[in-house]
């Protein structure tokens, strides 16, 4: 089976990573639309747009499968991308909402949701999470997290500021933290010693894994063919994706 990865740049091979790792694909094909990151600080008409080229770009590809591993694209484009494509398409929210109910089960859990402004302003971790019942819920945007994890930065001085920044207003040390950014996996554990380690991280790429195995059970392959493609800076994607996903 032929699995299509999108996002934006390369935050979305942390989700690839899980899904890699599983041994679910005969082929995966991922493309970042390097070109255009951040998708984040555009308004909803771009971002569409954007992902209909990045669809037109998959429907060549032959893929049976899509998974928009981009938080912001999902949150604006998925229905749209959907609608247009003969494949199933799924998006990281609804697996991510799934696994904080899964590991978070208690509706009195402290929630911050934090993602990029366009993710935030769409309101759909927080609209789906109230709807749930969950009575504690934060949503800060966190966009200076997406450069730095494009720079490979991980912790130190300007991560700490960045999370000063933005946890600082915070009055409460919360429950879970639903990392709504596919970029912001790499960032986990600056932002778990952050909170002292006390809070549950909600993590797109192995709750997307979750799904992918209960709605498609018999997905197995010993070997897995993976191609990139890129907009813009596809050398820096692949050494990107050769070091994260320890590749040869
Ligand atoms: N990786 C994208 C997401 O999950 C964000 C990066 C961007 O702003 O393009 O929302």
């Amino acid at each position: 089976m032929r699995l299509g990865v999108f996002d934006s740049g390369s935050g979305g091979l942390s989700v690839l990573k899980s899904i890699y790792e599983a041994k679910l694909f005969s082929d995966i094909i991922y493309y970042g639309d390097m070109a255009r990151l951040p998708y984040g600080s555009k308004d909803k008409e771009s971002i569409i747009q954007f992902c209909i080229e990045a669809l037109e770009f998959f429907k060549s590809q032959k893929i049976d499968l899509l998974i928009i591993a981009c938080n912001t694209a999902s949150a604006h484009a998925l229905s749209t991308l959907q609608k247009l494509a003969s494949f199933p398409v799924i998006g990281v929210i609804e697996s991510g909402i799934l696994a904080t109910q899964k590991k978070l089960p208690d509706l009195n859990s402290k929630l911050l949701v934090i993602a990029t402004k366009a993710t935030i302003a769409s309101n759909e971790y927080q609209n789906r999470l109230q709807a749930l019942g969950y009575r504690h819920i934060s949503a800060i945007a966190t966009p200076l997290f997406v450069p730095l994890v494009e720079e490979n930065i991980f912790d130190g001085e300007i991560v700490q500021s960045c999370m000063h920044h933005y946890f600082k207003p915070l009055d409460f040390n919360p429950d879970g933290i639903i990392l709504g950014c596919t970029h912001f996996p790499l960032l986990s554990q600056a932002i778990s010693s952050y909170f002292n380690n006390q809070s549950l991280l909600i993590h797109s790429g192995e709750a997307i894994l979750d799904y992918i195995k209960l709605h498609f059970p018999t997905l197995k392959s010993n070997h897995t063919e993976l191609s990139f493609y890129a907009s813009s800076d596809l050398q820096s994607l692949k050494n990107t994706a050769r070091f994260w996903l320890n590749l040869p």
